[in-house]
């Protein structure tokens, strides 16, 4: 039998795994990291909820994650992204999305944005 929810990020300097730990925590449900999921993995869920980070207006790891999950036969995906976009620039935000999801997954696929930060000390290897 499918166990209920899957939550999975990508995440480098940290924000987007602790928004899919919180996540997992009030669903009850584990959260993994991308790099230990494949289908098989995802096959067995009802529910798959990715987070991402948005890095130069691509959500990291998004394609890889619609990959799997049409190879798998999870029931749905939901989406969030991360970012440093302030949570006020909705159109900022919802062209992100039309940059990142075909006219159909943008009304077939849940998603929604969660502001964060930037972990400068973190991340300094990216912006080099
Ligand atoms: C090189 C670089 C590019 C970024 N591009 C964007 C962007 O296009 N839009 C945005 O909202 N945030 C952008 N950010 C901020 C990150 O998305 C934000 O810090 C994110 O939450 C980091 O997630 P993580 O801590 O899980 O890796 C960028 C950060 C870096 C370092």
């Amino acid at each position: 039998m499918k166990q209920q929810i899957l939550v999975i990020y990508k995440s480098v300097t940290g924000f987007t795994e602790q928004y899919a730990r919180w996540i997992a925590k009030e669903l009850d449900c584990q959260a993994m990291d991308l790099r230990e999921v494949s289908a098989k993995t995802m096959a067995g869920y009802q529910l798959v909820i990715f987070g991402g980070r948005i890095h130069a207006g691509v959500v990291d790891g998004l394609k890889q994650v619609k990959k799997l999950f049409e190879k798998s036969t999870a029931g749905k995906l939901v989406v969030f992204a991360t970012g440093a976009t302030p949570n006020t620039a909705g159109e900022m935000i919802e062209e992100t999305w039309k940059n990142n999801f075909t006219p159909a997954e943008l009304e077939h696929i849940p998603h929604f944005y969660l502001q964060s930060g930037c972990g400068m000390k973190k991340c300094r290897w990216v912006i080099n």
